[in-house]
């Protein structure tokens, strides 16, 4: 279904879109700039991937497809109330959130406007429009002050500051019963696969630190990657 909503999306054929998926991870990285300054991070996610991780995310959800069901078993245990995906892609967990009957509604926030735009098509396409909604960032004044549960997959070592995101996520999280799902990799690959990777260890460090300062770890058995944490 993945394959069917992105070709119509982007008006390719299926051979066309077929043709594109397996250089996708190599077309983002030849779009990156090399070394770049954290403080461009978020214009680069914004003005210059363009539909790059459109490609990129679904050639590795589908090639990938046993590890993000493991993720969407996780999430579906503590997914609830008002439901935050922070850099949600091209919504692979915001949708599967969406069809869950202890989430009342889904905040998908993304800077990519291509990412926002697929979303929204894929919602359509599955009947979700009324449960999930996709916004620019975290100020937007629709959102709600405090979410139930949030997921932050695969994003955080592509943010400037990964430690602050950490304490916004604790200050918009619900102290009782609240649950957030992340994961990280900073980390470029042993061939620079990932440039857009942050690795420098003093932003690792401090990453960590928060990290243990702020949430405590709950057992899950699904995956040793994506872990779980209430707030302390
Ligand atoms: C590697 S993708 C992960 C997507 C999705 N969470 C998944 O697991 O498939 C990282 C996503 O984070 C988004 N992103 C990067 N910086 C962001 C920011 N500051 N705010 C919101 N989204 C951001 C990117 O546009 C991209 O869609």
């Amino acid at each position: 279904m993945l394959r069917e909503q992105l070709a119509c999306f982007l008006q390719l054929s299926a051979d066309e879109l077929e043709q594109r998926l397996p250089n996708s991870t190599e077309a983002l990285a030849s779009a990156h700039p090399g070394a770049l300054d954290p403080s461009e991070a978020e214009s680069f996610y914004e003005s210059e991937v363009g539909d790059g991780h459109l490609y990129e995310l679904a050639a590795w959800h589908l090639g990938s497809a046993d590890y993000i069901a493991d993720t969407l078993r996780l999430q579906a245990e503590i997914a609830h109330g008002q439901h935050l995906d922070f850099g949600g892609g091209i919504g692979t967990h915001a949708l599967a959130a969406a069809q869950l009957k202890a989430v009342d509604h889904v905040w998908m926030v993304e800077l990519n406007g291509s990412n926002r735009r697929f979303v929204q098509h894929r919602a359509e396409a599955l009947g979700l429009s009324h449960k999930l909604t996709c916004l620019r960032d975290l100020e937007a004044a629709e959102l709600p002050k405090i979410f139930d549960s949030l997921t932050c997959l695969d994003v955080l070592e592509h943010l400037a500051d990964p430690s602050a995101q950490l304490k916004c996520f604790a200050q918009r999280l619900k102290s009782q019963d609240g649950v957030a799902l992340l994961n990280w990799y900073f980390f470029k690959g042993h061939h620079n696969e990932y440039p857009f990777h942050f690795d420098d260890p003093e932003m690792v460090n401090l990453f960590f630190s928060t990290l243990q300062d702020l949430y405590l770890e709950r057992f899950h058995p699904h995956l040793i990657t994506a872990r779980t944490y209430a707030l302390r």
